[in-house]
C-alpha cells in the first residue's frame, strides 16, 4: 500500500548519476521523505536516468510506462524523471507520459527542494502555466534565471546558478563518490553528454574538501573523485587538479583516493610523474581509449593517436610496477572496417587492459556521428562486440593470473554476497559471472567459524578472503592465492 511521504528513487547509468541521486536522496529527506526500497509502498518514484546509449534510455521508458499504468490505480503516486533523458527529452518526455509530475534536468538537482515544495504547503503541486503566476515558488517566477523552464508546468531544464545544495552528503559509507566537475566540451562525435550535461564546470577546492573531510569523519577511507571529463578540473576556475589532488591527499583519516574519468589526450608524462609522490592515490586508471585505429579516433574526434596512448600507458607502468589500466572500447562506430576493428583486437591484447568496458555503437540522436554515413548493421556490431568481449575476458584472467603469490593491500568493504549483503559495483556484463566465482570462491571456504569477507585492491579488483577476526573497513595485506576472470582469492599475511 501507498504511503505518504515515502519515496522511492531509481538510478541508471553511470557514477555521476549514482552520485547525483545521493544528493536527491538527502533533498528528499530534507522535504519529510523516507527513502524505501520498496517502490511498491512509495507515494513518490523518482526515476534518475542516463542517455549514454539507446539500451538505457529504452529500459527508462519501458519503467515509465509501468508507472504510468499504476498511477492510473492510484492516482496519489507522484513520478519525477531527473538525469540526462530529462535534460534531452524535457517536455516530450510529459507529452508521451502525462502521469509524470516533474522533469527535471541534469542542471536543476540544486533547486529540487524549491520544485518539490511547489506551492505554500502543498508539495508536489504542479505549477501553474506563466512564469508571473503568484502561485509559483518565488524563485520561480518573474525575472529570476530559474524560470527556464520549457512549458511552465512541470518541465526544469534550464541551469542553476548552483551545482549542487551546499551540505548534501547522505551516504554513510566507507567508500563515497564526490563529483568535482560536471560536464564536458570535448564533444566526441558519438557523445550525447555534452548535450545533456553543459559545459564543464568545476566545483570550488573548499566545497569539495569540506564534504571530503565530512565523509571521512562519518566513516569513509576510499573517495572517487568524478567528472565526465576529470583532468579538466579547474581550467574554468583558476584552480588545478593537481593542486586539488594535494588538498585532498592531506585530509587525515582519508586512506585511497581514486578518479574517474580521464581523457587520453590530457595524461602527461609530467601528471603521471606526479602520482607516485601522492600515495593515497591508487594506481587504478581508467583511460577510455574507445578504438584501436587511428581512422576510427579521427572520425571519433578524440584528439590523440594509438600512439599516444600506448606511451602514455608505457609511462604509468614505468612509474608503478603493477597498475592496473582499464578503459571503454566501442565497437560499430559508423565507417569502422574490418581492418579498423582489427586494430582495437590488437590494441587490447598489446596492452592487456585489467578490465575493459566494451559498448556497441549507439547512434544519440543530435550528435554528428549519427548523420554519418557507413552506419553498420545491428548484427555486425553484435559480432564484433562478442568477439572482442571473448578476448578482454582471457585477457582480465591473465591480468588476476599475474597477482597470484604477490601481497596486496586490501580495504574490505563487504561481506561474502552469500551472508545476505549487496555487491558493489562491479562491470555490469561481469556482474552476474563474478557473484557465481565468488559463490564457489566461499564454497571452497572456510571452517564454519570463519567468514569471508569482500575487500578491493588499490587497482579496484575483488578479493575474497577467508578469516575469523577481520572485520568490514579493516585495511589488511593480502597474499593472492587464485585468479578467476573477475575476481581473486587470498589470505591474510599479517597475523
Ligand atoms: N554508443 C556507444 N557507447 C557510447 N559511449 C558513449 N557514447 C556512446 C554511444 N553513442 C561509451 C564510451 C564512453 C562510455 C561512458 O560510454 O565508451 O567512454
Ligand atoms: Fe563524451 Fe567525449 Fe566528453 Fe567523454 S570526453 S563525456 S566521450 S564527449
Amino acid at each position: 500500500m501507498i504511503q505518504k511521504k515515502m519515496a522511492h528513487i531509481i538510478t541508471y547509468g553511470c557514477q555521476m548519476n549514482k552520485y547525483d541521486s545521493d544528493v536527491i536522496s538527502r533533498i528528499l529527506e530534507e522535504n519529510g521523505y523516507d527513502l524505501t526500497d520498496d517502490e511498491g509502498c512509495a507515494s513518490l518514484v523518482l526515476i534518475n536516468t542516463c542517455s549514454i546509449r539507446k539500451h538505457a534510455e529504452d529500459k527508462v521508458l519501458s519503467k515509465l510506462g509501468a508507472l504510468s499504468i499504476r498511477k492510473k490505480d492510484t492516482p496519489e503516486l507522484r513520478i519525477i524523471v531527473s538525469g540526462c533523458m530529462a535534460q534531452r527529452l524535457g517536455a516530450k518526455l510529459v507529452h508521451r507520459f502525462p502521469e509524470i509530475d516533474f522533469v527535471v534536468g541534469t542542471g536543476m538537482i540544486a533547486e529540487l527542494p524549491n520544485i518539490l515544495k511547489g506551492n505554500g504547503n502543498n508539495p508536489l503541486t504542479p505549477f501553474v502555466k506563466g512564469e508571473d503566476n503568484p502561485l509559483n515558488p518565488p524563485l520561480l517566477r518573474g525575472t529570476n534565471p530559474l524560470s527556464l523552464f520549457d512549458n511552465g508546468e512541470k518541465v526544469y531544464t534550464g541551469e542553476s546558478s548552483c551545482l549542487y545544495p551546499e551540505t548534501h552528503i547522505n551516504k554513510k559509507g566507507l567508500k563515497s563518490y564526490v563529483a568535482i566537475i560536471l560536464g564536458c566540451d570535448n564533444y566526441c562525435s558519438y557523445c550525447i553528454v555534452p548535450y545533456v550535461r553543459g559545459k564543464p564546470r568545476s566545483r570550488k577546492p573548499v566545497e569539495i574538501i569540506k564534504e571530503i573531510e565530512l565523509l571521512v569523519k562519518t566513516g569513509c577511507k576510499e573517495i572517487t573523485l568524478l567528472g565526465q571529463n576529470i583532468l579538466a578540473y579547474g581550467r574554468d576556475i583558476n584552480e588545478s587538479f593537481v593542486r586539488l589532488l594535494r588538498d585532498i591527499h592531506a585530509i587525515d583519516g582519508l586512506l585511497r583516493i581514486r578518479f574517474l574519468t580521464s581523457h587520453p589526450r590530457d595524461i602527461t608524462k609530467d601528471l603521471i610523474a606526479v602520482f607516485p609522490e601522492l600515495p593515497k592515490v591508487c594506481e587504478h586508471f581508467h583511460l577510455p581509449v574507445q578504438s584501436g585505429s587511428d581512422h576510427v579516433l579521427r572520425l571519433m574526434g578524440r584528439g590523440y593517436t594509438v600512439e599516444h596512448y600506448k606511451r602514455m600507458v608505457e609511462e604509468i607502468r614505468q612509474v608503478y610496477p603493477c597498475p592496473s589500466i582499464t578503459t571503454d572500447l566501442i565497437v560499430g562506430f559508423p565507417g569502422e572496417t574490418a581492418d579498423d576493428f582489427e586494430n582495437t583486437m590488437n590494441l587490447v591484447k598489446e596492452i592487456g587492459f585489467d578490465t575493459a568496458f566494451c559498448f556497441k555503437y549507439s547512434p544519440r540522436e543530435g550528435t554528428p556521428a549519427c548523420k554519418f554515413q557507413d552506419q553498420l548493421p545491428e548484427e555486425e556490431k553484435a559480432r564484433r562486440l562478442k568477439e572482442l568481449l571473448d578476448v578482454q575476458k582471457a585477457i582480465s584472467l591473465q591480468t588476476n593470473q599475474k597477482l597470484v603469490g604477490t601481497v596486496q593491500e586490501v580495504l574490505f568493504d563487504e561481506k561474502n554476497p552469500k551472508e545476505g549483503a549487496p555487491l558493489a559495483e562491479v562491470a555490469p556484463l561481469a556482474k552476474v559471472a563474478l557473484l557465481a566465482e565468488i559463490a564457489l570462491l566461499a564454497e571452497e571456504a572456510p571452517p564454519a567459524d570463519e567468514c569471508s569477507l569482500l575487500g578491493r585492491t588499490r587497482g579496484d579488483k575483488v578479493v575474497v578472503v577467508p578469516t575469523k577476526t577481520h572485520k568490514i573497513g579493516d585495511i589488511g595485506m593480502v597474499r593472492i592465492a587464485k585468479a578467476n576472470n573477475w575476481s581473486l582469492k587470498g589470505v591474510f599475511v599479517d597475523k
